[in-house]
């Protein structure tokens, strides 16, 4: 069995059933996504582009020779705003390199990065960022890790994952990365809650990504969405609460898997930051963190590490 349906049948049959957030982003996912971005309960998109926007000249502006390494690009808008910083005749020696499980997505931002900046070279790569064993050689990278998606992980991942790309830069390399900040409930919770219930249906999607890859019989409505913050924990948790008691097949395991009314389906953490939280990632991970870039309101950062 590959490992993708191994690991589904690991979460849903874990005491407190699980299902990984990178089930998410199949093609009706990544599109949800997109949506959750321009909602106007959902800040963290809108803010970070706005810090880029404003920083945008002093991190990117004089950029020469360098490849800029993104992870989990996801669609092209934000690299498109450090791409407009710098100036065209800078791009021709720029190899720009996206990096997301999504073929698909990879494609698409080639497609319309390419039409937009034709000098740039750009070099796109399907690929779990977690498991990155080089990078490209030859340039100095800056490596962009956009959308606080390193809060998507628990703790030791996040710790293990910001250790492996330290281990990959050279000195002269640079890390960004967007990080959400810990603010006031109400925003937290509404950003995960919106009213056009856009944000539930991008939870439950992630039943229909389980049907497809495992043949399980997950029927949609009988799931209610549940996005709460978890306080000790510094992070928003959603789950998929089961409606009645609910029976499993898949023809990839033996038996059942029961749901009881009320049991839930964690599919996602997305951690918020305190500055202290960010140094003490960065020197774990053997890095210091050399600016720190916020929004008037510091929700959201933009944080420079370097070797
Ligand atoms: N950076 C974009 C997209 C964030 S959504 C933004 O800021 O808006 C998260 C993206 O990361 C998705 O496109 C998803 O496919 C990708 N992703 C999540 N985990 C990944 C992993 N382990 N390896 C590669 N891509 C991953
Ligand atoms: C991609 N990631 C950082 C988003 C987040 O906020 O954790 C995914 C998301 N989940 C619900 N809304 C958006």
């Amino acid at each position: 069995m590959d490992l993708l349906r191994h690991e589904l049948i690991e979460g849903l049959t874990a005491e407190q059933m699980y299902i990984s957030s990178k089930f998410f982003y199949d093609k009706n996912g990544s599109k949800l996504f997109e949506w959750i971005t321009r909602l106007p309960e959902y800040y963290p998109t809108r803010t970070e582009k706005t810090i880029i926007r404003e920083y945008g000249h002093q991190l990117f502006a004089h950029l020469n020779h360098v490849d800029i390494v993104e992870l989990g690009s996801g669609d092209s808008t934000k690299i498109s705003l450090a791409l407009d910083a710098i100036p065209k005749n800078q791009r021709e020696s720029i190899t720009y390199r996206p990096i997301d499980f999504s073929s698909v997505t990879i494609e698409r931002s080639k497609k319309i990065l390419s039409k937009r900046y034709p000098e740039l070279n750009i070099e796109g790569e399907a690929a779990d960022f977690t498991k990155l064993k080089n990078l490209p050689n030859g340039q100095p990278r800056i490596i962009c890790f956009f959308g606080s998606t390193i809060g998507n992980f628990e703790p030791e991942e996040t710790q293990n994952l910001l250790s492996n790309i330290s281990q990959l830069m050279n000195p002269g390399d640079q890390l960004l990365v967007g990080m959400d900040m810990i603010k006031d409930l109400t925003t937290l919770q509404r950003a995960y809650n919106d009213s056009q219930r856009i944000t539930e249906a991008f939870n439950k999607n992630i039943l229909r990504a389980c049907n497809n890859i495992l043949g399980t019989n997950f029927f949609i409505p009988d799931y209610d969405h549940r996005a709460f913050y978890n306080e000790e924990k510094n992070r928003i948790e959603m789950h998929l609460e089961a409606r009645s008691d609910q029976f499993i097949k898949s023809s990839y395991f033996t038996g059942r898997i029961m749901i009881k009314k009320g049991e839930t389906i964690h599919t996602e953490n997305s951690h918020k930051y305190s500055f202290e939280t960010i140094e003490q990632l960065a020197h774990n991970s053997q890095l210091s963190v050399r600016n720190v870039y916020n929004d008037s309101q510091k929700w959201f950062s933009l944080v420079q590490m370097v070797k």
